[in-house]
């Protein structure tokens, strides 16, 4: 069954444990957590102080989204403050392989994220090194954007090079997720739903997550 990581970023942030709460209470299966820092991204979030915190009140994992520049000055600080899995942007370090065994040497699951407009080839050679890999399937920086379309081939092309290669990499796919997107994207082959404003934004998110958890097939 597909999991769902509900994204911190639609939250109420001035009450924001209550917000962890309600969505583990809601079924989520992970918490995403979006770390942007004004540079990679034109939005500024939250950092490992905040990660840290949230962390002696949860017991879910955390799946923690790097979208800064230079992600190496800051792994082993974010894998400190509590992420489980830490995704770093290919296109924000020259240095992808080094940084992806830097984060398995401190303890974390590494993924990697793809912008929209990033080709599948730039995972060729790391494809075997990654826990997970993350489709954004909107242009990171902001909560409540709508689903690019062209996404489902990115996925669908990810799968099956994961398949053809006997891998046992995750597809997680971020931004724009609903009902009817996450029927599509999981058909294409997504393992993973991270989902924002379609949680946070509902008056039932333990709804929300048990629909999207156990969707019909279309
Ligand atoms: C966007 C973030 C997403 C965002 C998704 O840059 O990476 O995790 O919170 O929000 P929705 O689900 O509202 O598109
Ligand atoms: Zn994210």
């Amino acid at each position: 069954m597909v999991k769902v990581a509900p994204s911190i970023l639609s939250a109420d942030f001035s009450n924001l444990y209550e917000e962890v709460k309600k969505v583990e209470d809601a079924g989520a299966d992970l918490l995403h957590i979006d770390v942007m820092d004004g540079h990679f991204v034109p939005n500024i979030t939250i950092g490992p102080p905040v990660i840290s915190s949230l962390r002696k009140r949860s017991s879910l994992p955390f799946d923690v989204h790097l979208m800064i520049k230079d992600p190496e000055r800051y792994v082993e600080d974010f894998i400190k403050a509590g992420a489980n899995i830490l995704t770093v942007h290919v296109e924000s370090t020259v240095h992808i392989n080094r940084l992806i065994q830097t984060i398995k040497e401190k303890g974390a699951l590494p993924a990697v994220a793809l912008n929209p407009g990033t080709p599948l080839s730039t995972l060729d050679y790391i494809l075997e090194d990654v826990y997970m890999v993350l489709i954004m399937t909107v242009n990171p920086g902001f909560g409540g954007q709508s689903f690019i379309n062209g996404m489902l081939d990115k996925i669908r092309e990810l799968k099956s090079k994961i398949v053809s290669r006997n891998l046992n990499v995750l597809i997680e796919v971020d931004g724009g997720i609903n009902e009817k997107t996450a029927r599509q994207v999981i058909e294409a082959g997504a393992d993973i739903l991270v989902a924002g404003s379609a949680i946070y934004n509902s008056p039932d998110p333990a709804l929300v997550i048990s629909r999207l958890k156990n969707l019909p097939p279309t």
